[in-house]
């Protein structure tokens, strides 16, 4: 435990003045395209620059490395799983995410992040978390972001909105009721390790979960708070 703990030193949000590094996680039908569209646009209507990346992917490199995950018919042991989730993170924070931020009044939104291997590869598949975490230690992969909101729903939920979603499943979203329930389990543990990974309930509706987002951010970086809930 003093060990995971010393660990979890190492992390780091970046330090552009004036630029920030936002993440959504949760499991299926949570809403983060949803909400990660709303935020883009709160941000530009301040006049922020406003990139939206997801994960795994982002790069040319991290694209094709995410194909032959989603794609894969073959058993993939969950520690290839979790390097190539890193090895794809490490070349997105050194192709986009730092060179973008360093630029003026710039916000990065990223689908998915490190907390997504926690709760994917090292709570549903096993490996532990700490294990995720000891992978993470060396820069650029021991960047984190400035806020990353949880977006928590019940594994029945996350199926309602699936079902209306009606888009093929995929390698993860194949999986059963058992796997989601661990996956929450695993987003639960980040609730623990992470100060800056904030729990939102996002059983609400679209304005209620915005509304949530946005207290967060208002509540840690008072020079954002003009910022306004804005639905698309
Ligand atoms: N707060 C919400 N309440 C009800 N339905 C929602 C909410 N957020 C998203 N949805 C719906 O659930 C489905 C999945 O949302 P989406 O934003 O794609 O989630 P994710 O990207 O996390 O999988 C979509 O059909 C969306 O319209
Ligand atoms: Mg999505």
């Amino acid at each position: 435990m003093a060990d995971l703990n010393a660990k979890l030193q190492n992390f780091r949000a970046p330090t552009f003045p004036g630029s920030y590094f936002f993440v959504l996680e949760g499991i299926e039908g949570s809403g983060k395209t949803t909400q990660i569209n709303f935020l883009k646009s709160s941000f530009e209507k301040l006049d922020y620059r406003v990139l939206i990346v997801r994960e795994p992917g982002g790069t040319i490199f991290g694209e094709k490395l995410r194909q032959a995950i989603l794609q894969s018919n073959t058993d993939i042991h969950p520690l290839s799983e979790a390097f190539l989730f890193a090895s794809s993170r490490a070349q997105l924070l050194h192709e986009v995410v730092l060179p973008e931020l360093e630029k003026p009044r710039t916000i990065v939104l990223m689908d998915r992040y490190l907390f997504s291997t926690i709760a994917y590869q090292g709570v549903a598949r096993g490996l532990g978390p700490e294990l995720v975490i000891s992978l993470h230690q060396y820069f650029p992969l021991n960047i984190i972001p400035h806020l990353t909101f949880y977006l928590k729903i019940s594994v029945e939920t996350s199926f309602l909105r699936q079902k209306h979603r009606n888009l093929p499943k995929d390698y993860f979203e194949s999986r059963g009721k058992d796997f989601y329930l661990k996956l929450s389990s695993g987003y639960d543990a980040c609730l623990n390790m992470f100060s800056s990974f904030i729990y939102i309930n996002a059983e609400m509706d679209n304005l209620g979960v915005s509304t949530q987002m946005l207290g967060a951010i208002h509540k840690r970086f008072p020079d954002l708070s003009s910022l306004q809930v804005t639905q698309v």
